[in-house]
């Protein structure tokens, strides 16, 4: 008998997560109906998002209720199957949640060749990390060539494919990160122009002396503070992208808003919201795009793989909010 062990959301988390809002739980894999098949997950997604999945408030999905099996994405092997469309060994993506085993109908559920890529960079470059870096930054940017793009969490999972995307169209990348080793990554390793340590010193005076002409697209990760030192240095007709906000994420006093937001009307220039599930239909244009660019060796994928297996997933989460991880933070089952 196959056991699947699993997370669920025990209480609403105040502030960070605790131990507590998490209930760990095995049950017995039900026998696999016709039509279905059975995934063994070997890698999980942990995103920042996952802590608004949370909350009880409205938001782009509905919340994960008491007692349910956490939301996340994964990547599996099918090891068994009564279903057509899926054989044994098959390499699967979908939202399998926080769990060892899933069986599946097959909706949401779409095969990865993993002789292009290992699995994790599924949940990276190659997987919606990467789609909302792509949607970002030039349906919603639209940077031009020669014009300065800036991205906050720039050494994390989406801003590092941001400030590389940034550079492959002929822009000038200023990354926004915490601490030396992540600049240096950024430049050093990413090609990034320039990097500002935001725990080191003044984001606004250093990007004033990066970006004298102005900041032409910002792509915001992070929200907070950061956001209203760039929206102080931005160019006239700018396009700030709201990604997301993670500074924010586990506030225990009401979101901070950019006090700074007439700048959009001095500048004349926009700050949009955008969700990468809204461009499902043209994943596959983005998917072409960044396996090209990867083959070519223009865009580094960068994952970090947090060994240990399911039993990790609570203390691995918070990573996200302590800045342990560079790259696309994924657990390892
Ligand atoms: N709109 C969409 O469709 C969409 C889709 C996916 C993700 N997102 C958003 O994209 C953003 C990045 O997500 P990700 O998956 O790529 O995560 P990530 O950047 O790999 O991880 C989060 C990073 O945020 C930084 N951070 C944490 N707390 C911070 C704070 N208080 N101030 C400044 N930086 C802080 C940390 O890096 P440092 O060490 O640099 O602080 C950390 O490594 C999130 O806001 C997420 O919600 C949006």
């Amino acid at each position: 008998m196959t056991t699947n062990a699993q997370f669920r959301l025990a209480a609403r988390p105040v502030g960070m997560p605790q131990p507590s809002d998490w209930q760990y739980t095995e049950e017995p894999v039900p026998a696999v109906g016709e039509g279905q098949f059975l995934v063994k997950v070997t890698y999980l997604s942990l995103d920042p998002a996952m802590r608004g999945w949370m909350n009880a408030s409205r938001s782009y999905l509905p919340p994960v209720e008491i007692g349910a099996v956490m939301r996340a994405g994964g990547v599996g092997e099918v090891v068994e199957s009564r279903h057509p469309g899926f054989a044994v060994g098959d390499s699967v993506h979908g939202l399998f949640g926080v769990q060892t085993h899933v069986i599946s109908d097959g909706t949401g559920v779409f095969k990865i060749d993993t002789s292009l890529a290992p699995a994790p960079v599924f949940l990276s470059t190659l997987g919606s990390t990467g789609f909302t870096a792509y949607f970002g930054l030039l349906d919603i940017g639209k940077p031009q060539p020669g014009q300065t793009v800036v991205v906050s969490a720039a050494a994390g999972a989406v801003g590092s494919i941001t400030g590389q995307i940034a550079k492959i169209k002929g822009c000038k990348a200023i990354g926004i990160a915490g601490g030396p080793d992540k600049c240096r990554f950024l430049v050093d390793e990413l090609g990034f122009d320039a990097a500002i340590d935001y725990k080191a010193g003044d984001v606004r005076k250093q990007l004033r002396e990066l970006a004298p002409d102005g900041v032409d697209v910002y792509f915001d990760n992070v929200g907070g503070e950061i956001l209203d030192d760039v929206l102080a240095c931005i160019a006239r007709g700018a396009r700030v992208v709201i990604s997301g906000a993670v500074s924010q994420y586990n506030a225990t006093t009401p979101m901070r808003g950019p006090s700074n937001y007439m700048q959009l009307l001095v500048q004349r220039a926009s700050m949009t919201g955008f969700l990468v599930f809204d461009y499902a239909k043209r994943y596959p244009e983005a998917a072409a795009e960044l396996a090209g660019w990867l083959r070519e060796g223009r865009l580094t994928s960068r994952e970090h793989v947090v060994e240990g297996g399911i039993e990790k997933f609570p203390e691995a989460l918070l990573s996200l909010f302590d800045g342990a991880n560079t790259g696309k933070l994924v657990l390892a089952l």
